[in-house]
Parts: C-alpha cells; structure tokens; sequence
C-alpha cells in the first residue's frame, strides 16, 4: 500500500485548549488510485494531505507513505521524500512571484539535479499539459488565478512523482480548463500509474475520481470506490 493511515489523530493548540481536526482516521490507499477527500468546509481535508504529505506530523496513530512513517522521519528525509517522491497543489498556490512561468515549472527540477537538456523538455511538456505553453516567460502576478492555478499544477506534476497531493486543484479554473487539467491527471494516472489524492468540494473533480472518501468532523464518514480495485 502506498498510504497507510492507521488510527490519526492531529490537534492543534487553540487559545488555552486544542481543536482536534481528525478524530481516528484509518484509511489505506494503493498504487494507482485515482481518489478524493470530499467534506464540508472544516472537516480536515487539508490537514490530512499536509499530513500525508509530511508538511506537518500526527499528533496520534501513524501515518506511513512510501514506507515511511511521517511522525518519526527526520526534516531531512521529510523533505528528501517530498523532492523524490511527491507533488503537491496547494490549496494557495505558492508560486514565486519574481521567476517565470517557466522557471517555476522547472524548480523541482533543478532541486533533482536533472540534466539541463531532458528538464527543458519536461518543463515544455508539462506547460503543454496544462495549455500554458504561450506563457513560459510571463510571471505570476501577470497572470490569471486560473492560469495560476495551472502553473502550480505543471510544477506538481513536472517530475511525474509518485503521489501527486492536490488541495481544491481547480478552484479557480472554468469549465474548459478543469475539464483539460483533470483529463492530463488522468492519463498520468493510466500511463505512469501515478497516484492522485484530491482535496475537493468540486463536481467536476469528483466526476473523475474513481473512489471517494468522505470526511466529517475529522472522521471517515463514508468510502466508496467506483470499481473494483486489483491491488
Ligand atoms: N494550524 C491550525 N491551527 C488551529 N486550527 C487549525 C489549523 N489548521 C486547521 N485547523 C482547523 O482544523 C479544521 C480542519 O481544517 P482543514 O483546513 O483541514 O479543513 P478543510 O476540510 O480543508 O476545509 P476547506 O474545505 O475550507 O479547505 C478547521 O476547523 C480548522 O480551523
Ligand atoms: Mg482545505
């Protein structure tokens, strides 16, 4: 399994007390699942992908992802599993707003140390993914949220990781572009067998997803999986 979660708990301190945000959650998710967290606003998607994707650690239970449990890895091999293995759409998209489209898609890249001649056709094939290639010289406060929004989405995807954690991936996007991006997450998902969680309240994305998971208050309310799963 690629994700095991097994009885997470996460607080965090508020005023003299705590929030506890996920109350229990026990969840495996394989290799090559094409899957969503949906909820109402509050119910813990995001901290859960921060968790699973060692931005932040579980205050209870364990949580381990490509073989690692999160609580117990050093910030070193956090950050060595998130540059090798993961990519993540944030939720705001965390662009750096004084380097080009381009150079932004290219970073992760560079922190991988690939070649220069192999990472400007990965960069030019993720721009083209996301239907940006006439913007690689632009900057992101020259851009539209949406068209933000697909940087963010090329630079996760760039590398072709693992397990691509993607927070509300087309919250600001029309019609036309989500329908674009999710069709590109879907073929990496047949053609690589990358795995996609979504974080996600939106229609159009859950039309895709092949299981989802519903969560309330911190809690697995329901799971449903669409077909039959081989692993
Ligand atoms: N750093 C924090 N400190 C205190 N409380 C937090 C923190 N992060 C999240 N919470 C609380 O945990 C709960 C779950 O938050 P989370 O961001 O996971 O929700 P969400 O399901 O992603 O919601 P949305 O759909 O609005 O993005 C919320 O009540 C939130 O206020
Ligand atoms: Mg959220």
């Amino acid at each position: 399994m690629l994700i095991v979660i097994d009885q997470l708990v996460k607080r965090f301190p508020m005023g003299q007390g705590e929030f506890t945000a996920l109350r229990g959650i026990n969840l495996t998710i394989g290799q090559g699942e094409f899957t969503g967290l949906i909820g109402p606003s509050g119910s813990g998607k995001t901290t859960l992908l921060n968790i699973v994707g060692s931005l932040d650690v579980p205050s209870g239970g364990e949580v381990t992802v490509l073989g690692n449990s999160i609580g117990r890895l050093s910030a070193r091999k956090a950050a060595q599993l998130r540059k090798e293995k993961l990519g993540f759409i944030f939720q705001s998209y965390n662009l750096l707003a004084v380097h080009t489209v381009y150079e932004n898609v290219e970073f992760p890249l560079l922190l991988l140390k690939i070649p220069a001649g192999e990472r400007r056709k990965m960069v030019l094939d993720a721009l083209d993914w996301v239907g940006l290639t006439d913007k690689v010289k632009s900057k992101p406060p020259q851009l539209s949220g949406g068209e933000c929004q697909r940087v963010a989405i090329a630079r996760a995807m760039v590398k072709r990781p693992s397990l691509v954690l993607a927070d509300e991936p087309t919250a600001n996007l029309d019609a036309a572009n989500s329908h674009n991006v999710l069709q590109t997450m879907v073929s990496l998902n047949r053609e690589l067998g990358t795995t996609f969680l979504f974080a996600t309240h939106d229609d159009k994305v859950i039309s895709y997803l092949r299981r989802k998971i519903f969560l309330l208050d911190g809690r697995v309310d329901k799971d449903e999986a669409l077909e039959l799963r081989t692993e």
